[in-house]
Order: C-alpha cells, then structure tokens, then sequence
C-alpha cells in the first residue's frame, strides 16, 4: 500500500486497558479520515492485535502489585496509516516471537484472532526492526471492506481530540 497521507501512532502501557483505549482510538481516527467503511473492522483488528501484543508483553494480573508494575510494565505501539485505498495497522511489541496462526474450531474459545485478521484484510504480516521487538501489521483496503456493521455516529464514543496527538512515528515509537 502506497501514498501514505497520514500516519498516527500511540505508544500505550501494555495492560488490558490498552485493548480498549486502542479500539476507540482507531475508530476515531477512522471516523477523521472519512473511512467509516473500515471503521468496525479496523476496530475489531486493532482490538486482536493489541490484545495479542498485551498477552505477549504486558502485566495481565487482574490486580497488579504497585512492585509488579514498577518491575514489569512495558509499552506498545500502535500505528495507523491512511492511504487513499485504505489503511494499514501496526502494533509493536518488545517479544521477537511472531504470531502463529492456530487452527481454531467453531468450539474454540481462543485461539482464531490471527484469522480472523487474515479473513478480514487484504494481507497481514510481521516484520523485525533493527532495533528490537516486532511490528505485526495488516492491510484493509476500501474495495475489500467487509464492515460488520455501518458506522452510523460515533460522537458520543470518541475520544477528545485534545487528547490526540498525530505525531511523526518516530517521535513517539522509536522501533
Ligand atoms: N504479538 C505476539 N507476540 C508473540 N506471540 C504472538 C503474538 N500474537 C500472537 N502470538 C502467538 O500466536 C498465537 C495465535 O494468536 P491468536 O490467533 O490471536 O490466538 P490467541 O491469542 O487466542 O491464542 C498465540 O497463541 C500466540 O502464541
Ligand atoms: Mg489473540
């Protein structure tokens, strides 16, 4: 995908937190750049790959100990990029390990959020920076939108956009 017209990225805790702040976060973004097509699908990637990325780095304890937190907590980073036929998401993490697609059944509680982002974008994949850790990324593309459902108005869910901030990767995720 070329022709990137805006990028945004977000460095987040790695806690259970972060799937939903994630979430909001894309379909926010989603709703600025006029591609409410993508928005629940980008939303429901977004939420698999963060959530695998906090599974592989994160303190997941329900209730962490300020000592475990101190010791344990990390960040990872989501990145979203525009291009005029759709977008494309990144989440980094700190672990080399890649994802593993598993073959889950319908009976499968867990185990199928790699499939589903392969049934729902246009290619996924992973890379390896030189400086550490791994991005897993995915492409969406307009034409091969499979919305969940329309976004109809999404103002009551968004974040303030004071909070946003559309930063230069590199200012924000040096990986
Ligand atoms: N960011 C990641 N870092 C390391 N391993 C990962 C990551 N994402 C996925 N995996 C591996 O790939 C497997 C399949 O991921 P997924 O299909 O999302 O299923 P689940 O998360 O339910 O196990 C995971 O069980 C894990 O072993
Ligand atoms: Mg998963």
């Amino acid at each position: 995908m070329k022709d990137v017209s805006e990028l945004n990225c977000l460095r987040l805790a790695a806690l259970p937190s972060a799937v939903s702040t994630a979430r909001r976060h894309a379909e926010f973004l989603l709703a600025r750049w006029g591609m409410a097509s993508l928005a629940d699908t980008t939303a429901l990637i977004v939420s698999g790959l963060v959530t695998n990325a906090v599974k592989a780095v994160g303190v997941v304890d329900e209730a962490p100990s300020w000592s475990d937190l101190r010791e344990r907590l990390t960040t990872i980073c989501l990145c979203l990029y525009c291009c005029p036929s759709g977008v494309v998401v990144e989440v980094w993490d700190s672990e080399s390990r890649p994802p593993k697609r598993k073959e889950a059944d319908e009976r499968d509680e867990s185990g199928c959020g790699i499939q589903l982002v392969e049934a729902l974008s246009k290619q996924w994949g992973y890379r390896w920076p030189k400086t550490g850790g791994k991005w897993v990324w995915c492409e969406l593309t307009i034409q091969d939108a499979r919305s969940l459902s329309s976004i109809t108005d999404s103002g009551g869910e968004l974040l303030d956009e004071r909070l946003i901030l559309t930063i230069p990767k590199e200012d924000v995720c040096t990986n």
